[in-house]
């Protein structure tokens, strides 16, 4: 066995920084980074997110020239998002495939096809009343997101991506069947190729406000709590992530990231799959905000984030920081 103090001295490995940096066990990369692009209509289009410094709501020009500095800077993958003119009930304005999520897709394919695309699908950016579904009264009068009704959406909005060039559809309405019915629609259309990246494990979470001034996306009435998972529970994480790769998922995701490193640790050792992780808009914003009153170091608090999601085991990371990194990481 291991000897004791004062034989072993745990710091000898750590005087020498060129030692620390050849023992490090989690090394991040730009192939690590999926790079979140919030695209609305409209021309010359670049206004700043207020609760999140350094994103912007971008028009498909503008969102262009973000596309090309990024790709110039090494990063691989961008998660779009897109933000309508016209809101209603059912969010039809998610399937036209003149829409600006559609047509930056397209644009990235001609100027830039070594770019990963990545499409969030959902319907609470479209919809009226800002939930992820199409609405019905529940027996006893609630109104609530009426699943079954809303998967024929997803698909079609699945489908209308993958048509203009998404490489990957992420549907996050968190839906039950939405993976299978997503599946069946791209392969009914030729779609085969159109990976799925599900955000199987999604919590309703306090950590989206930011997100949801960025997408307009509030819920106009209650919250996400009968269609996201409760944080106080980690055992329905494995049943989701089984079901949906079951489906027929691709990739899986567990989302917030930072406050979730156990499920995203424990995800990881059950499904030999790859994982991504989102280190959302509040986790983002926390650090900035933070960083803007002097209280702590952004580069460092960033980074040690970025590698603790790495080290519990995310393949890929959903990052608003994913520009930085990619100035701040070796190599
Ligand atoms: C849409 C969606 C949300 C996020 C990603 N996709 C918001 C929500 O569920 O309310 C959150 C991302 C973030 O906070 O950065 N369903
Ligand atoms: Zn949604």
């Amino acid at each position: 066995m291991t000897t004791r103090f004062p034989t072993t001295r745990l710091r000898r490995l750590r005087y020498h920084a060129t030692l620390r940096d050849m023992l490090a066990e989690t090394h991040l990369t730009r192939n690590d980074f999926i790079a979140p692009l919030f695209v609305r209509e409209g021309e010359g289009v670049r206004r700043e997110i207020a609760s999140m410094p350094g994103q912007y709501q971008l028009s498909v020009d503008t969102a262009m020239e973000t596309v090309r500095r990024w790709a110039d800077v090494g990063l691989r993958a961008v998660l779009l998002f897109g933000i309508p003119d016209r809101k209603d009930e059912a969010g039809s304005e998610a399937w036209n495939d003149a829409a600006a999520v559609q047509r930056l897709a397209g644009e990235i394919k001609a100027q830039r096809p070594e770019v990963l695309v990545v499409t969030d699908v959902c319907l609470c950016e479209y919809t009226s009343h800002g939930h992820c579904g199409t609405l019905v009264e529940r027996p006893g009068g609630a109104r609530d997101v009426d699943n079954d009704a809303t998967l024929e959406s997803l698909a079609r909005t699945a489908v209308s991506h993958a048509r203009r060039g998404a490489d990957v559809v992420a549907p996050s309405a968190m839906m039950d069947g939405q993976i299978a019915a997503i599946r069946q629609a791209l392969d009914a259309e030729g779609l085969a190729t159109t990976a799925i990246l599900s955000y199987a494990v999604k919590f309703a979470s306090g950590m989206y406000g930011p997100f949801r001034d960025a997408a307009e996306s509030p819920p106009s009435f209650g919250d996400r709590r009968t269609y996201q998972m409760d944080y106080r529970s980690a055992g329905q994480a494995f049943r989701e992530a089984e079901a949906d790769l079951a489906e027929g998922a691709d990739l899986l995701m567990v989302k917030p990231a930072a406050t979730y490193l156990d499920i995203i640790a424990a995800v990881k050792r059950q499904f030999p799959v790859p994982l991504a992780a989102y280190h959302v808009s509040g986790e983002y914003a926390a650090i900035k905000a933070a960083a803007r009153l002097g209280w702590l170091d952004e580069r460092a608090a960033a980074l040690e984030i970025t590698h603790a999601i790495k080290r519990a085991g995310a393949d890929l990371i959903i990052t608003y920081f994913a520009e930085d990194l990619a100035g701040w990481i070796e190599g």
